[in-house]
């Protein structure tokens, strides 16, 4: 695989079994530092499971390395003091809380000032929940939420989001909302994320390399071209579905 020094995080041989089987076959993968990578694949692929596994929610096999260092031994509070932020997939804020008290859920170890101006920061960035900022979480409609929980995320100042399935559940338009915003966010603040996603088109908008991942294993590469360009377009869709196609054949160097 791709080994740069520029490599903000580098996942090795990952594996997770939960049961019986693994579901996560030695997946290797590599995010830029500044970039956004995208980890694709269809319902049950294992994208979750990976992401989680990054982020020490599951115990895994291989290595993790973050920043040059090897975090794969570190508990889930250690690689989040590190900056390795994980956000959940189905927009798990905590709906009795204000949006105000969930965001500083993802400053609880920051200064006052520092928790100041990221908040700024952030309602900058979703204006829709600045005005709601004493609303119960709960009362947000479904994008609004996603808006906090990403928000929450922010807060915490992550070197490296891992973001799952942003779009869970809303209606295309409150999608690329969400989406417009990460592409500002990734522009000004120059964030570096792993995004986990279903729909590629979606993804493909802000990601600057994909794999594309299928019953656990990775399938497929795309850099940045073939994410553009029709041909590496259907490679990967291909290679999603199950592919008649050479899965290797998505890998577009
Ligand atoms: N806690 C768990 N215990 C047992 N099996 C699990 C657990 N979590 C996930 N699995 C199984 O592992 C496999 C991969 O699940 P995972 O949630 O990683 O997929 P996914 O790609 O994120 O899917 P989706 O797009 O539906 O969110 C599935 O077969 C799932 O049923
Ligand atoms: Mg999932």
């Amino acid at each position: 695989m791709r080994n740069s020094t520029t490599d903000l995080l580098q996942v090795d041989g990952l594996t997770v079994r939960y049961g019986a089987g693994p579901v996560v076959h030695g997946v290797s993968l590599a995010v830029e530092s500044g970039t956004v990578a995208a980890l694709l694949g269809a319902n049950g692929a294992g994208k979750s499971s990976t992401l989680r596994a990054i982020a020490g929610l599951e115990p895994a096999k291989g290595t993790v390395r973050f920043d040059g260092q090897d975090v794969s031994g570190l508990s889930v509070a250690q690689r989040f003091k590190a900056g390795l932020v994980y956000v959940p997939e189905g927009r798990a804020i905590v709906t009795d809380l204000t949006v105000a008290e969930n965001l500083t859920l993802g400053s609880y170890f920051v200064d006052g000032p520092t928790r100041a101006r990221r908040r700024a920061m952030v309602l900058e960035f979703f204006p829709e929940i600045a005005n709601r900022l004493k609303s119960p979480a709960g009362l947000l409609s479904g994008g609004e939420q996603q808006m906090l929980a990403i928000g929450r995320g922010l807060m915490s100042g992550p070197r490296l989001l891992l973001l799952d399935e942003p779009s869970l559940g809303l209606a295309p338009l409150l999608v690329a909302r969400v989406y417009e915003r990460l592409a500002l966010i990734q522009k000004e603040q120059k964030l570096s994320a792993l995004l986990v996603e279903q729909s590629f088109h979606t993804a493909a908008k802000l990601a600057a390399r994909a794999w594309v991942m299928r019953h656990g294993h990775i399938v497929g590469e795309l850099d940045a071209a073939a994410l553009r360009s029709r041909e590496g377009r259907q490679q990967a869709i291909d290679a999603y579905l199950g592919a008649r196609r050479d899965p290797s054949a998505v890998v577009a160097a």
